[in-house]
């Protein structure tokens, strides 16, 4: 199928992911379908979608009557074989376990015609080991949205062993339709591109913690904006030819060897699970949050965004 004849979107899984995907296609015209396993997810799911709604109204980037056509062209199901029927392309976004997602898988393939493409949302379950345990293994992809998708526009494309040079093209095109940035990832390597390099930052800046170098609130502040605010410009190997990669050879050949490569999970971490202190669902985790600040925060960090994201396609 080719990705400019894709019409029929089914999403596979509603939960954290799922609304937002799909409101990304129905709100760019595409007959868009959502489908779970339990019915409170669909009916989350509504609220989640009005949510995203209203937090691009609210950030310039959807107008009143795109909302209503993002809700037109959507539906909710619990019938799998309804949800599929006439299905050119497909999203999977269930829960991050190989065996749930080969068993839906194995189920998508039995409702969908030959030429439906058969993306995955998979944050690092290889995209091959995925599409083994299909009849059709090339019409198989990764399509990997960063979290919320409405906000974040990057999306990895990630060839399987087994992927089709159409499919991939396929993913690529309808990415750019629902106006996302598509980046092809060539191998699937676990975490693919994206996660690899953040899980990279997020060992070295919890290291530094446990090592007492800085508290977290300076760690976050020169990460934000030393790097973060740097990097939303300038790419890290675009970054190496402006500091010059002579430079980059001095400081890395004995920075390197001096960096974190921990392969366990930092102490710091571990001493606040066994705490039950997991982050914000729980009000605390390496900050604490009361409830007000916990809906402050998520409302402010997505006008940010969106404002952040207003300011770089202006030039
Ligand atoms: N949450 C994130 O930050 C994030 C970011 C990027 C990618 N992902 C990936 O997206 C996928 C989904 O993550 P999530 O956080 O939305 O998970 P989630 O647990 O919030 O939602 C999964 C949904 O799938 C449904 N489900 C379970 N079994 C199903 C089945 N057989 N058929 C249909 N639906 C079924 C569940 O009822 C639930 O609504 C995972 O692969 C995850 O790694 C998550």
């Amino acid at each position: 199928m080719n990705g400019n004849d894709v019409r029929v979107v089914t999403v596979v899984g509603s939960g954290t992911m799922g609304p937002g995907i799909a409101a990304g296609f129905a709100r760019n015209g595409f007959e868009t379908r959502v489908f779970d396993v339990k019915e409170e997810q669909l009916d989350k799911a509504k609220g989640a979608v009005d949510f995203v709604c209203q937090t691009l109204i609210r950030g310039g980037f959807m107008t009143e009557a795109e909302a209503e056509t993002t809700k037109g062209n959507l539906t909710y199901t619990l019938d799998l074989a309804a949800a599929l029927n006439g299905a050119d392309y497909v999203v999977e976004t269930v829960p991050e376990k190989k065996e749930i997602k080969q068993s839906v898988f194995r189920q998508i393939e039995d409702h969908v015609r030959d030429d439906t493409i058969i993306a995955s949302n998979t944050s690092g379950i290889p995209i091959t080991q995925l599409a083994e345990v299909c009849r059709i293994p090339s019409r198989v992809a990764g399509m990997h949205y960063s979290n919320p998708p409405h906000l974040i526009p990057v999306i990895e494309v990630i060839r399987g062993e087994q992927t089709s040079p159409e499919t991939l093209a396929a993913v690529t095109e309808v990415s750019k339709r629902i106006g996302m940035i598509p980046a092809q990832v060539d191998r699937d390597v676990p975490g693919f591109v994206e996660n690899r390099i953040l899980y990279a930052i997020m060992r070295e800046s919890l290291n530094l913690l446990d090592e007492g170098v800085a508290s977290a609130e300076a760690i976050d502040t020169i990460a934000k904006w030393g790097i973060g605010y740097k990097l939303a410009v300038i790419g890290p190997l675009e970054l190496l030819d402006v500091a010059g990669l002579d430079i980059y050879t001095s400081v890395a050949s004995y920075l390197n060897a001096d960096l974190s490569n921990e392969a366990g999970v930092s102490s710091t971490v571990a001493e606040k699970v066994a705490a039950g202190k997991l982050g914000l669902k729980t009000g605390g985790g390496l900050f604490e949050y009361t409830p007000e600040q916990i809906q402050a925060l998520g409302a402010r960090r997505g006008k940010l965004l969106l404002a952040t994201k207003k300011a770089l396609l202006a030039e």
